[in-house]
C-alpha cells in the first residue's frame, strides 16, 4: 500500500475510520516537519508497533513565542514525504493553519504548574500552544498509541499529564533522544547553526554528562552539580545559558538530588536556541 498525503480534517477522519473498520491499530507521530533521524526513531516505533502509522506535519503557530522563530522554522514537505515513505508510514496529515485554526478559534488547553517552569518560563504560552494542538490532533486522529521524544522531556510530561487529566484513551510512548555522533541531540533547529557554532554545540551534551557523572559519583548538592556543568559551558564564551537545572519527573527544580532526576538545559548559540536533557 502506498503512502497518502492528506490535507483536510474530514479526509483524515475517513481514512482513520476505514483503517479501524479493518481492525487496524493506529500509531500517531505528531511533528512540525523538517524530519531527521530523531523523528525517524518515533516513526519506526509507530510503524513496528501498529498496523497503521500516521505522521502529522504542522508548524503550529500557537506554540511559537517569537515571530522570527516561526518565520525561520525550516519547511520542506517534499523531503519529509520521501522520508516518511522510506520508513513505511501509511498517511501524512499536513493541514494548513486555517484548517486547524479557522477564524474565531477560542479554545485552549493549559496544563497548569508544569507548563510554567523552565521551558514554560522562558517561552510564555509555548506549552499552551503545544497542549492545544496535540489535544486537537488526538481528537482528529484517535490513535491507539502516540509517540513523543525524550529530547523534549518537559513537553512529554505535559502531554502525559494532559492525557491523564482529560481521560484521553491514547497510550503515550516515550522514545529516547537520538544524537549525532558528537553527542548533539538531533533537532530541526541545528541546521540554522553557523559552522562555527555547530562545532561548539557538543558542549551542551558534555555539560549534561558532567552533571550526570557528578551525581553518579555521589554529589547530592544541586548547586555543586550545576557548577560543574556550567564550568564546561563557560569554556565557550559563545554559549549563553538560559537555564540549567536538576529537576524531578514533574519538572520541579531541586536543591537536593534524590530519586530519579533529569538535568535540563537551554542555551543560545548565536540566533539559535538549543535544549537538551539527561536522565540520571
Ligand atoms: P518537533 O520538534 O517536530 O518534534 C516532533 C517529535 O519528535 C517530538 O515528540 C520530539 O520530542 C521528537 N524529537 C525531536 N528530536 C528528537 C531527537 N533528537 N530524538 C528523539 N526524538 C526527537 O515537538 C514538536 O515537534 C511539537 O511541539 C509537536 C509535539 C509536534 C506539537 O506541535
Amino acid at each position: 500500500m502506498s503512502m497518502i498525503l492528506v490535507r483536510t480534517i474530514p479526509e483524515i477522519r475517513r481514512d482513520i475510520a476505514a483503517a479501524r473498520e479493518r481492525d487496524m491499530s493506529i500509531g500517531l507521530v505528531p511533528t512540525m516537519g523538517a524530519l531527521h533521524e530523531g523523528h525517524g526513531a518515533l516513526l519506526r516505533r509507530a510503524r513496528e508497533e501498529n498496523s497503521y502509522a500516521v505522521a502529522t506535519i504542522f508548524v503550529n503557530p500557537t506554540q511559537f513565542d517569537r515571530p522570527e522563530d516561526l518565520e525561520k522554522y525550516p519547511r520542506n514537505l517534499e523531503a519529509d514525504m520521501a522520508f516518511c515513505e522510506r520508513i513505511g508510514v501509511d498517511a501524512v496529515f499536513a493541514p494548513d493553519a486555517r484548517e486547524m485554526y479557522p477564524d474565531q478559534f477560542l479554545t485552549s488547553v493549559a496544563v497548569a504548574g508544569i507548563s510554567s517552569r523552565l521551558e514554560g518560563e522562558f517561552r510564555p504560552g509555548h506549552f499552551r500552544g503545544v497542549a492545544t494542538v496535540v489535544a486537537k490532533l488526538f481528537q482528529i486522529i484517535p490513535a491507539d498509541r502516540a509517540y513523543f521524544g525524550e529530547k523534549d522531556a518537559q513537553q512529554l510530561a505535559v502531554i502525559q499529564k494532559m492525557v491523564a487529566d482529560l481521560n484521553i484513551p491514547i497510550a503515550i510512548v516515550p522514545v529516547a533522544t537520538v544524537r549525532e555522533p558528537d553527542g548533539v541531540a538531533m533537532s530541526s533547529r541545528n541546521q540554522r547553526l553557523t559552522p562555527d557554532d555547530r562545532r561548539i554545540a557538543p558542549r551542551l551534551y558534555q555539560a549534561l554528562c558532567e552533571a550526570g557523572r557528578l551525581i553518579r559519583s555521589g554529589s547530592r548538592s544541586a548547586a555543586e552539580v550545576k557548577l560543574g556543568a556550567l564550568a564546561i559551558l563557560a569554556s565557550s564564551p559563545e554559549i549563553r545559558v538560559e537555564y540549567l537545572e536538576i529537576v524531578d519527573p514533574t519538572f520541579h527544580v531541586l536543591e537536593t538530588v534524590t530519586g530519579e532526576v533529569r538535568i535540563a538545559a537551554a542555551v543560545w548559540l548565536g540566533q539559535v536556541r538549543l535544549i537538551d536533557n539527561l536522565k540520571v
